[in-house]
């Protein structure tokens, strides 16, 4: 039996129709049930449906045997007893440094040496800045990071950006880009050794699945 986490929310949307392309579906809408376990149209393959934040968690403690994850929370958690085995180029985004319009009229990042940074991802900001000899004092958030530099809870913010729309509406711009972000197969490492017979074929049919949507 293969164990594959998914994460919950937006990344599950373009995360199911790739497993769909790949040939492997859920029994019920992951979406819309209350089930955390779901069996899918494969006798040896199930689906745990996790909050994104745990799915590195259940993958590297063995409860399941691979997993969804966005890179964003991989950079953030690090990815001790996990194999990153594909980028799956679904839930595509941006890890930035935003501040306010009028802030980066005037703004240098070369000069930087000191900032108040405020996110949900103090690892990524600590490991970024100081590669680049800046000091931060970092607030840690939990979401909306966007009202932090409205109200002056901090200059600058580290946060992720899609469209781009909800930096705009609040009147912050993007200043420095620190990654790259996809979601990632992550596979335990124990199971790529004792269940190699069916996650290669997990894989490799994934693999096909990622290949055909860059392509269309
Ligand atoms: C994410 C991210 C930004 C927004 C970016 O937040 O943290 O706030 O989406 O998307 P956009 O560039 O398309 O506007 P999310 O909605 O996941 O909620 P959060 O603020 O609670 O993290």
């Amino acid at each position: 039996m293969l164990t594959v986490a998914l994460s919950k929310g937006r990344i599950l949307d373009q995360t199911l129709p790739l497993f769909a392309a790949a040939g492997i579906e859920p029994a019920a809408d992951p979406a819309a049930s209350r089930k955390l376990i779901l069996d899918s149209n494969h006798h040896d393959l199930r689906f745990l449906v996790v909050r994104p934040a745990d799915v590195a968690t259940y993958v590297q403690y063995g409860a399941a045997d691979a997993g969804v994850v966005g890179k964003d929370l991989l950079m953030e958690n690090g990815g001790e007893g996990l194999y990153e085995l594909l980028d799956l180029g679904i839930s595509r985004c941006r890890m930035v440094v935003a501040e306010p319009a009028e802030l980066a009229a005037g703004d240098d990042p070369s000069r930087w040496t000191r900032l108040r940074i405020a996110t949900k991802y103090p690892n990524i900001t600590r490991d970024h800045f100081a590669a680049k000899g800046v000091q931060t004092e970092i607030i840690k958030l939990y979401g909306s990071m966007e009202l932090a530099p409205l109200v002056h809870l901090s200059d600058r913010i580290v946060d992720l950006v899609d469209t781009g729309s909800t930096l705009r509406a609040n009147g912050l711009v993007e200043i420095e880009l620190i990654a790259d972000i996809t979601a990632r197969l992550v596979v335990n490492r124990a199971s790529m050794k004792l269940k190699s017979s069916p996650l290669g074929t997990m894989i490799a049919d994934l693999k096909a699945a990622v290949a055909a949507a860059s392509a269309a």
